[in-house]
């Protein structure tokens, strides 16, 4: 990479972690306290005080450092001419864990250009582990490099996955896969924040993660992660994957096929 290339892409990295870090802390300062949980157009999609509050502190971090660049939020949609990259942001994923004060939940921030995701990072406040990656540089928790599992065979994997919160339209959408992968895996968890679980398959703690509904701000810093640390990840055909396309296969690349076997009839 050029010499200005590798600034301007250490200064974003630099800005994103800062957001992060702030946006965390914020989460957890405010765990446990009056969240004013409600409802979106759907009753188990929900928003609470601590969601809009963290992606406005992140909106305005990135928006001083990087003034008119485009942006992703869930919970303000998108602004700005992507054409030169955007910023995609999750503020609180894993929001119905949080308003229960269940202790598993993130920020989420990519920077993505012409359709590609140039670096992420996702910040667990609870757990103070950060997880980083940039494009052809590998992928870090708290600084360290991280590696997905070497598990080979589906039968002994541990995966984790997911149920869309906006799930009227579909209420079954993963009960069909669940069960299959019930039957052949050793084990399944379902722990409430995409992104998170993207980077427990980055440093190995799962095998594979499986999710349809998901949103480009539930995936975007995660799939970099996944990828960087030796991963795959793809739709259910083991096509490419769309970050807006809904359905997600991730795993540590060895089980990926198996797993797409799997879900590519739901596809
Ligand atoms: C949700 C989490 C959850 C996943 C849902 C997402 P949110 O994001 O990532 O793990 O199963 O599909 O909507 O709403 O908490 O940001
Ligand atoms: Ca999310
Ligand atoms: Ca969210």
């Amino acid at each position: 990479m050029p010499p200005r290339k590798v600034a301007d892409v250490n200064r974003r990295m630099d800005v994103a972690m800062r957001a992060a870090r702030e946006a965390g802390a914020l989460l957890r300062s405010m765990i446990g306290t009056d969240l004013n949980v409600r409802s979106k157009d759907v009753r188990t999609d929900l928003v609470t005080e601590a969601d809009t509050k963290s992606e406005a502190l992140v909106r305005s971090i990135i928006s001083d450092a990087f003034p008119g660049e485009a942006f992703l939020g869930e919970e303000t949609g998108a602004s700005g001419d992507p054409s030169r990259g955007r910023w995609i942001v999750d503020p609180l994923d894993g929001t119905t864990n949080y308003a229960h004060g269940y202790r598993c939940f993130s920020v989420s921030i990519a920077f993505e250009q012409r359709g590609v995701v140039q670096l992420g990072c996702v910040f667990d406040p609870m757990a103070d582990e950060f997880f980083a990656a940039e494009r052809g540089a590998g992928a870090s928790c708290n600084g360290v490099p991280i590696r997905v599992s070497g598990c080979g065979d589906l039968r002994a994997a541990m995966l984790v996955t997911g149920f869309p919160a906006h799930r009227v339209d579909d209420p079954l959408s993963n009960i069909h896969p669940f069960g299959d992968f019930l039957e052949i895996t050793r084990a399944i968890r379902r722990d409430g924040s995409a992104a998170l679980d993207l980077c427990y398959v980055a440093c190995g703690r799962f095998d594979g993660f499986w999710e349809p509904g998901l949103h480009a701000w539930d995936i975007a810093a995660g799939s970099l992660i996944c990828t960087e640390a030796g991963g795959r990840v793809s739709g259910y055909r083991g096509e490419a994957l769309v970050l807006d396309g809904g359905q997600l296969v991730a795993s540590n690349g060895i089980i990926h096929d198996r797993m797409t076997e799997v879900v590519a009839k739901y596809a």
